[in-house]
């Protein structure tokens, strides 16, 4: 895997100014929901795109043994001093079927333009009952087609009804402007838990008043 990674180029900016920017309290109520949904539980929690690895403690806080996987060689060398890390593609995880009882994906799905082809592989990973916990931007009041520059008056324009890839966005202090996010309808992208043979069991939304963060919990 010689190719720079998307990332590679933000890496920095990611740690020390976008992720610091939400270090005071949990904004967007992605911790609540990696706690809610994750819950505590012993073994190896994969996490694909970890990135910087910044939920690492917090996993191992909940009982679980983190351990990572990112294509971006920038992100992961943020990231090896607070997980075990290997760099890899999220469709062909370096992992035996039914290895696992738990994988994550926080943050990620709209940087997978293949998600649905990851749902399946992290479903091939875990064993039976193993959990999947999905936090991701809310397809639903995030995209290029949401102006979010007044969070009380959140304008959903055109768009929502097509899956795209694009770089529009409202603000140039986020990650869409960078690198480009895909968009999944919400139907779509829940389809993809089914498709993978995963169950969906409970859902959760972050951020206030009108939510940033849709996150799910399925079961293999
Ligand atoms: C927005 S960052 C999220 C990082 C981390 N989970 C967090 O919440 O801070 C998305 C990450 O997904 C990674 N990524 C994108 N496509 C990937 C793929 N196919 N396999 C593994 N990682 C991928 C990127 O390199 C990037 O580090």
């Amino acid at each position: 895997m010689g190719r720079r990674a998307a990332y590679d180029e933000i890496a920095d900016w990611y740690e020390y100014e976008f992720l610091a920017g939400q270090a005071d309290g949990d904004p967007l109520g992605i911790r609540e929901a990696l706690a809610a949904l994750l819950g505590t539980g012993r073994g190896a929690c994969l996490e694909i795109g970890c990135g910087t690895g910044v939920y690492a403690a917090q996993i191992r806080q909940l009982g679980w043994t983190p351990v990572g996987v990112d294509v971006s060689s920038g992100m992961l060398r943020h990231a090896r001093g607070r997980l075990p890390v290997a760099r890899a593609d999220a469709s062909r995880l370096p992992v035996g079927d039914s290895a696992l009882g738990a994988v994550i994906a926080v943050m990620a799905h709209t940087d997978m333009p293949d998600y649905p082809a990851v749902l399946r592989e992290a479903a091939r990973v875990l064993h039976a009952g193993g959990v999947f916990v999905h936090i991701g931007v809310h397809p639903c009041f995030c995209g290029g087609f949401a102006d979010r520059t007044e969070p009380d008056a959140v304008l959903i324009r055109p768009g929502y009804l097509d899956g795209h890839w694009t770089t529009a966005t409202w603000t140039d202090e986020g990650v869409r402007d960078k690198v480009g996010a895909t968009h999944w309808p919400l139907p779509e992208l829940l389809h993809g838990f089914l498709t993978a043979g995963l169950s969906l069991e409970r859902f959760a939304e972050g951020g206030r008043p009108t939510p940033t963060v849709f996150a799910v919990r399925a079961r293999k």
